[in-house]
């Protein structure tokens, strides 16, 4: 398992809205995540559509595309081993009602519609590199040793 594995992360409307970027950033930060890539960006319908696109047959596509549009998202690329999975554990289940105490989801949230975060799916391979090359360019992705390195692995 490499230890530089990346992984895609989006801290949602709510989440922007509700002033939770900070803390849901320290929450990798001090996990031993390195921060290589983030912006502040407000999706368009296009972008919003193409990132959702496996699940535009699903009923609530249209509420998900318009919630993710409705105001600036925070959007982020997170570097460690087996990150992708390590993310998704943190972050909790698709529904905050059903996520443990712990996770993002489970702390911060109670409705389906309103969860907060979006996180590479680690069940779907490739699903990381295809997100981040949607949202980053390569140049926008950063390259420096993280002092944590060495206790970490
Ligand atoms: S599925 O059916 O299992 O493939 O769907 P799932 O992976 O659970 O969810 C896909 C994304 O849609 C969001 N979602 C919803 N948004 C609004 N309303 C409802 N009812 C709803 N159900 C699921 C869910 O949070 C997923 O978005 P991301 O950003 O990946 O978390």
């Amino acid at each position: 398992m490499s230890n530089d594995e990346r992984t895609f992360v989006m801290v949602k409307p709510d989440g922007v809205q509700r002033g939770l970027i900070g803390e849901i950033i320290s929450r990798f930060e001090h996990r031993g995540l390195k921060l290589v890539g983030a912006k502040a960006i407000q999706l368009d319908r296009e972008l919003a559509e193409q990132h959702y696109a496996e699940h535009e047959d699903k009923p609530f596509f249209d509420d998900l595309v318009e919630f993710i549009t409705s105001a600036p998202v925070f959007a982020m690329v997170w570097e460690g081993k087996d990150a992708t999975h390590q993310v998704r554990r943190m972050v909790g289940e698709t529904d905050p009602a059903e996520s443990p105490p712990g996770t993002i989801r489970g702390d911060y949230g109670l409705d389906l519609g309103r969860n907060l975060i979006h996180a590479s799916d680690h069940e779907d391979p490739g699903s990381n590199e295809r997100e981040i090359e949607l949202f980053f360019d390569e140049d926008e992705l950063l390259d420096y040793e993280q002092v944590t390195a060495e206790w970490q692995y």
